[in-house]
């Protein structure tokens, strides 16, 4: 069983999701940065008050400052672990690769989950998070193509990318995933 993770997809494709139901289950780690960083907005904390702004326009916050919430959750983790939302860009790849040497415990599998545009745009509206309108969108899925997208190449040229066809019901895709966890 594998327990090092990574959920990789463009916003909407159900990565909070599913990250959820599988940590929830297997008793992991769920480590959703934008999670994280939601919550220090709520709380008003310094870091939340520097992020605010650029998550409600969907724009990616600074890589250092998410690397540290990184660190931070990783650094004494003692179970297994979902990554959800990071990294994001080649270099927050890098700083991933430190953590994870340093900790000793490499990534086994990353998750695409594959989506049309169609269908996330809708999921999105109907959610309806602060950031969850259309001009938002507009911009998050943009920033998802130019700098995330070629991360799905970067982890297939290592062999841990398992292709999820996303545009599916809920747990259609838990059972695939759940079947290719082995
Ligand atoms: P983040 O919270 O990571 O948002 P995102 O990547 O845009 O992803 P979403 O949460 O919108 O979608 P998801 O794929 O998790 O889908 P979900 O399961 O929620 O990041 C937010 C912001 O934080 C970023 O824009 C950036 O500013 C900042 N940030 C975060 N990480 C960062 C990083 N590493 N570097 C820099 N900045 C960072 O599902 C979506 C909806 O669809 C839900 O309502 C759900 O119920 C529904 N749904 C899910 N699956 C299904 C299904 N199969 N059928 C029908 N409905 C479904």
């Amino acid at each position: 069983m594998k327990k090092h993770l990574l959920f990789l997809g463009p916003p909407g494709a159900g990565k909070g999701t599913q990250a959820a139901l599988l940590s929830e289950a297997n008793s992991y780690l769920h480590l959703s940065t934008g999670e994280l960083l939601r919550k220090e907005i709520e709380l008003h904390t310094d870091l939340g008050r520097t992020v605010k702004d650029i998550m409600n326009k969907g724009e990616l916050v600074n890589d250092e400052l998410v690397l540290e919430i990184v660190k931070k959750n990783l650094d004494k983790v003692n179970k297994g672990w979902i990554l959800d939302g990071y990294p994001r860009n080649l270099s927050q790849v890098n700083s991933l690769n430190d953590v994870l040497l340093k900790i000793n415990q490499p990534l086994e599998i990353v998750f695409y989950l594959d989506i049309s545009d169609e269908v996330l745009v809708k999921r999105l509206i109907m959610r309806g998070r602060k950031d969850d309108n259309e001009e938002t969108i507009k911009t998050r899925l943009k920033i998802y193509k130019d700098t995330t997208e070629p991360l799905i190449e970067y982890y297939s040229n290592l062999s841990l990318l398992v292709n999820i066809n996303a545009d599916r019901d809920l747990k259609t895709i838990s059972a695939d995933i759940k079947s290719k966890m082995a």
